[in-house]
């Protein structure tokens, strides 16, 4: 039996982060949990209840209904990932707004919300053989991860990423718009007082500045079986 192991990865927004994380998962029969898509949900939660918008930040009535909120993962076979669920509703188009990208920083900056997310987030890995993509993952959530990558790239080749999916999904964005959201989303997530995003001292930097997906995959999946075979 080959052991299963945690891994985490962790990095700036639109570094990749989910589309390896997926292929790995796919792979190696792993569990997939995107952890941006739970604040993200959070997020979406507040828009909808008039709690966060872009002059309104209502942190107490956000706290009040947290328990509330309930989030949740259900696979789907056409895509081969799991879409996020809030309240047994499919949100997982609706929360890859560029609207709900604007304020899922603030949100997820709120102490409150990320205890709730944590806790959840490390039931859903407790039994290894899970690849949990986020920005405190072998920080603060599996700080014991046999697997730690802290993903880079330039905040304009990530804009660029960035610019190509939401426009071929038909939204109407500037680049410009989107990477002024990754500037000021790098340096809320990076200031925050509760994990912040920081690279583990034990996580591998991976640049993928200049890699294509699959050079990227290789680069990965070799640090992924030396330690499935060492762990
Ligand atoms: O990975 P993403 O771009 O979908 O994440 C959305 C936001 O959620 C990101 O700007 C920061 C926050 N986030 C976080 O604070 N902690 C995580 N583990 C994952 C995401």
């Amino acid at each position: 039996m080959t052991n299963k192991i945690t891994i985490a990865i962790d990095g700036f927004s639109s570094t990749g982060k989910s589309t390896v994380a997926k292929q790995l998962a796919k792979h190696l029969g792993y569990v997939y949990v995107d952890t941006g898509a739970m604040y993200r949900a959070v997020t979406y939660f507040a828009m909808e209840q008039g709690f966060v918008s872009s002059e309104i930040f209502n942190k107490s009535d956000l706290i009040a209904k947290l328990p509330e909120i309930n989030i949740s993962f259900k696979f789907n076979q056409q895509l081969g990932f799991a879409e996020v669920y809030l309240n047994n509703e499919n949100i997982e188009k609706a929360i890859r707004s560029l609207d709900v990208s604007n304020l899922v920083s603030k949100v997820a900056a709120v102490s409150e919300v990320r205890k709730k997310l944590v806790e959840q987030q490390q039931k859903l890995g407790k039994d290894k053989g899970v690849v949990m993509d986020g920005r405190d993952i072998g920080t603060v959530v599996f700080p014991d991860a046999e697997l730690k990558l802290f993903m880079t790239a330039s905040a304009e080749t990530r804009a660029e990423r960035r610019f190509k999916e939401l426009i071929g999904r038909g939204d109407n964005v500037s680049y410009q718009a989107v990477l002024k959201n990754v500037q000021e989303r790098d340096y809320i997530d990076t200031h925050r007082e509760d994990s912040p995003l920081v690279k583990a001292h034990d996580a591998i930097e991976i640049d993928n500045s200049n890699m294509s997906l699959e050079e990227q995959f290789q680069v990965i999946l070799k640090l992924v079986n030396n330690k499935i075979n060492t762990a």
